[in-house]
């Protein structure tokens, strides 16, 4: 059985609401996964909830719910929204589900049995916030904690801790020897410098459970529960462990029951990610899988975070941009496509309902839709929806799209695959500009050379839904619906001249992306 390609995101706390942030992340992730399968590849797609931890617990007794319930209640908003999102996630990953929870047990019991942990006595401050430690090099300069960290209180206990910094020179010769670990570049090179210019603090991976019990109990000691990170950043493995996938299992020391189709995906081929926690998913994670015998990730892809109007969004000042709002009005390829067509991965990126509606109009209504729908119909109207012969007028700018765009998705350049076929599109509607088949309509002499114009027209049609598939499937659907043609546009291979065949006959054109009065 071959081995799957391998694609993640973070998993959302369960208690924030879902916000531009995390659909941006997950459709990134979708794209790129769905691209894959469109390649021919297997595809393991998983995405899911960081659900452990004080705030939960706190936010769940506030409620005056059981923690478990209240995360009960939580998740299904988080799986309605990633319905609306139209992802191809084939898991949903909880860590409060057993399959994970034993797995994360596995790992510690191996680690502690390894001489990897040790256990200190530490006196210093704590931000429940963000759960965790902060020493000096955290203070402002004048002394105090960043807002951020909330409440810091100053306490003493005595927790477990990872050696970590056994592991920083093999951690830094290995993002050296392999320059894509971490993408893009600017990102490599802050874990780089972060690397080379500070001696890694060892990582505190429990928390006593006498101050937060919502958590995986510690296998070789009941006082203590895991470290919220510690326990999310596993999920990666802990699933394909569950599903039998037999390099995650033999790293994590877990062989579940039975397993009728045991899943090949470990190592991950993408862990899909903010900017915010590239520290965790390059430097801790690496390290706790090297400890633990497991072959590495193949990439961390880290993006950048957006904003709405130039200003950090916040429930608070109610700055923020409401994805299901923006979906249920505009329908949720629009906001596929501008989430990927703003923002290329890396740099942040600013919201503004004008650019989303300037893009919906220009490049959604009057270029794809407006190509879809005149080709279509014309066809309709001056050949009775039938396709002529084959002509090859616009096969050397469609191939040349197809190649470009293949190798622009293997690089991860979602943002520049849209705007090479984004080219395509604009090509055939200067096309349509420049032979003017409602003029050759009315020269019956001029028949053969309309057939000509009606067929590279569909057929740039056909090869424009193979492509948008991965990032608009809905509209790659329609379109392909139009066309006549059945099953889904999700082969890239058949986005090669000449799919449609003379004499096909199409189904009914119908706009895509109406036109709005805003
Ligand atoms: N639970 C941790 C991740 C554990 S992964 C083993 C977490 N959760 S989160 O809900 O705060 O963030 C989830 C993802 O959403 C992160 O990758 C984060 O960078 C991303 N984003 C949160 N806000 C964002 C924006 N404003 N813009 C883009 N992405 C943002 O961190």
């Amino acid at each position: 059985m071959s081995k799957r390609f391998y694609v993640t995101t973070a998993i959302d706390y369960v208690n924030g609401q879902p916000h531009l942030g995390h659909a941006y992340e997950k459709i990134v992730a979708d794209v790129i996964a769905r691209s894959r399968r469109s390649f021919g590849e297997e595809v393991f797609f998983l995405t899911g909830l960081d659900e452990h931890g004080q705030k939960v617990q706190q936010a769940a007794v506030a409620e005056g719910k059981t923690p478990q319930a209240y995360c009960d209640d939580l998740a299904a908003v988080w799986k309605a929204f990633i319905v609306r999102l139209d992802l191809s996630n084939d898991d949903f990953v909880r860590t409060t589900e057993s399959r994970h929870k034993s797995v994360v047990q596995a790992i510690l019991s191996k680690l502690n049995a390894e001489g990897h942990f040790y256990k200190e006595n530490y006196r210093g401050f704590y931000s429940t916030k963000e759960e965790t430690f902060l020493t000096d090099k955290d203070r402002r300069p004048d002394g105090t904690f960043d807002p951020s960290y909330g409440d810091v209180v100053e306490l003493q206990e005595e927790n477990y801790y990872f050696k970590l910094k056994d592991h920083q020179q093999w951690l830094i010769d290995f993002i050296e020897k392999n320059p894509d670990f971490i993408y893009p570049a600017t990102r490599r090179n802050e874990v780089l410098g972060f690397l080379k210019n500070n001696i890694l603090e060892d990582l505190c991976i429990t928390r006593p459970a006498n101050r937060l019990n919502w958590g995986i109990p510690i296998p070789f000691d009941p006082n203590y529960v895991t470290y919220v990170w510690f326990d999310a950043l596993v999920n990666y493995i802990s699933i394909p462990a569950a599903l039998g996938d037999s390099a995650a299992g033999s790293a994590v020391n877990y062989q579940p029951s039975t397993i009728n189709h045991p899943l090949s995906a470990w190592p991950a081929d993408a862990h899909v990610i903010g900017k915010d926690i590239v520290k965790f998913h390059a430097v801790y994670w690496p390290i706790m899988l090297k400890a633990m015998g497991a072959t590495l990730p193949k990439q961390i892809v880290a993006h950048g975070w957006w904003q709405k109007d130039g200003a950090k969004m916040s429930k608070t000042t109610g700055n923020v941009v409401d994805p299901i709002a923006v979906i249920n009005e505009w329908g949720v390829d629009a906001f596929r496509f501008y989430v990927i067509r703003e923002l290329d991965i890396g740099p942040d990126g600013n919201w503004t309902d004008e650019g989303f509606k300037a893009r919906y109009k220009a490049e959604l209504a009057d270029a794809l839709g407006n190509l879809i729908n005149r080709s279509l119909s014309m066809l309709k109207r001056y050949r009775n929806g039938i396709l002529p012969a084959q002509s090859n007028e616009l096969a050397p700018d469609a191939e040349k799209v197809l190649n470009e765009t293949r190798s622009l998705l293997e690089q991860n350049q979602l943002q520049a695959a849209l705007q090479s076929i984004w080219s395509l599109v604009t090509r055939a509607n200067q096309y349509v500009d420049r032979t003017a088949p409602f003029k050759l309509a009315k020269d019956p002499t001029k028949a053969a050379r309309l057939d000509e114009v009606l067929y590279n027209l569909a057929e740039v049609c056909r090869i424009l839904a193979v492509l948008l598939w991965p990032f608009l499937p809905g509209t790659a659907s329609k379109i392909y619906a139009q066309l006549g043609l059945s099953g889904a546009p999700d082969k890239f291979a058949e986005a090669r001249w000449s799919g449609l065949k003379p004499g096909h006959a199409i189904g009914t054109p119908a706009a895509l992306f109406p036109k709005k009065e805003t």
